[in-house]
């Protein structure tokens, strides 16, 4: 027979919720979502007063430090990251180590468990000037990595970051291969680009944030426990979602541009097929980031003058979407990633670079998501129970018996 009371014999109660659908597994103060209002809140600040407002290096120190920095601490702080941007000479042979068409996520994420082998003296977690280095380290270094992991692909020689540039503008350069001198980093994507990193830069206890909070409440230390979140972010229902997004208006547009004939197989749910970019596990409404996105996808796309089909054919699924009750019934919006692929690939990135991008926005969020764990008295190392419904005993059979 099937045995379940173990846990039941041990604690008096059970509670088995697959996919924490309703189980709350931390307090936090950082990030505040209201679902069925669409409301995403960093720190109380309105998602939409600080895309509009602030820069991602401004809302990486309000979610990592609590604060809104006065210009003097923001000053301190941008230069404290981009004077950390170089990475170890050494470091660099590890992009070629990798096959060139690997995937940058799978190569970003062993990049940043990697640096925990040259910043030894930034392990320990409870040690709060440690912290703090490692804190600094990460902003610097995953976007130099990002760049690099896109340069490698293109088999273009790995520039030097330049620290009296911006930070996402120095980024586009390393990424674009721009040569140092170079000014023509284009403004309208420095700003786009600032803009979509502060829209991903936290989303309170998600699949890859609260796995960046259960390795490290094994007391792993900070690149540990960040790695492991781009490994959860990288799958289709998470982080990959940007990717497959594309992969799914491109497959579109090659059929001929019908959205209709997709559509019908999405609500057949034929093979399995989903509307890439819709639907959110805790917006039930249209998620104020992709609100945010849409328009600046419109206005991106106008000021680069490039015309984009793929634009269209999105805007024709949303249109379907909203008006099916499939859609309606079940509260599927388009979610944040619904349109930034399209950003991205107008601004130039190749499809797979996408989600990269994702975690160098998530990056602020993860890291405050630690430190906020680690501060915490009452964390305790993240032990799930299970209900167990294998084989009761039975007597081992010797194998010439079997
Ligand atoms: N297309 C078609 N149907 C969908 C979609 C979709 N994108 N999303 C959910 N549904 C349907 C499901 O089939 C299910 O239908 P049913 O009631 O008939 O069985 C119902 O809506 C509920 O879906 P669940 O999968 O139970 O919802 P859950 O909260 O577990 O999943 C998720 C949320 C994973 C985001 C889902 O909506 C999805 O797969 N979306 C597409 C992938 C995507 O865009 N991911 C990005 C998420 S946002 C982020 O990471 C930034």
């Amino acid at each position: 027979g099937v045995v379940i009371s173990n846990l039941l014999k041990e604690t008096g109660l059970v509670t088995l919720d697959s996919g924490f659908m309703n189980t709350a597994t931390t307090t936090s103060q950082i990030t505040y979502i209201d679902g069925d209002e669409g409301i995403l809140r960093y720190r109380g600040y309105p998602i939409d007063q600080l895309a509009a407002g602030s820069s991602f290096l401004e809302v990486a120190y309000l979610l990592i430090y609590g604060e809104l920095p006065d210009a003097s601490a923001l000053e301190q702080f941008t230069t404290r990251v981009t004077r950390h941007r170089l990475l170890h000479e050494d470091f660099k042979s590890f992009f070629t180590a990798f096959p060139a068409n690997g995937h940058p996520m799978a190569i970003l994420q062993s990049g940043i468990a990697g640096l925990a082998t040259y910043y030894q003296h930034t392990l320990d977690p409870k040690d709060p000037e440690q912290l703090e280095l490692a804190t600094v380290l990460l902003l610097a270094k995953v976007p130099t990595m990002i760049a690099y992991i896109a340069k490698r692909a293109l088999g273009l020689p790995l520039l030097y970051p330049d620290s009296s540039r911006g930070y996402v503008e120095d980024f586009l350069r390393l990424t674009f291969h721009l040569p140092y001198q170079d000014k023509s980093v284009d403004p309208v994507l420095t700003k786009a680009l600032d803009m979509l990193l502060i829209l991903h830069a936290d989303h309170e206890q998600n699949c890859s944030t609260s796995t960046v909070r259960m390795v490290g409440s094994s007391h792993a230390n900070i690149y540990a426990s960040i790695a492991a979140g781009v490994g959860a972010l990288s799958g289709p229902l998470h982080g990959g979602a940007n990717e497959a997004v594309l992969s799914m208006l491109d497959a579109i547009k090659a059929g001929g541009g019908d959205a209709s004939d997709f559509m019908r197989r999405v609500k057949d749910k034929e093979d399995g097929v989903r509307l890439m970019g819709f639907g959110h596990r805790v917006y039930k409404n249209y998620d104020p980031r992709a609100a945010i996105v849409k328009d600046a996808a419109h206005e991106v796309l106008t000021q680069l003058g490039s015309s984009d089909e793929l634009l269209d054919i999105a805007m024709g699924l949303e249109d379907i979407a909203l008006h099916d009750d499939y859609f309606i019934e079940r509260k599927l919006y388009p979610n944040v990633d619904f349109y930034t692929g399209l950003i991205y690939k107008a601004m130039g990135f190749p499809t797979q670079m996408f989600t990269p991008l994702f975690a160098m926005g998530r990056l602020p969020g993860w890291i405050a998501q630690y430190r906020e764990m680690i501060a915490d008295p009452t964390t305790k190392i993240g032990r799930p129970r299970q209900v167990y419904t294998g084989e009761g005993e039975r007597d081992f059979v010797a194998l010439d018996q079997r």
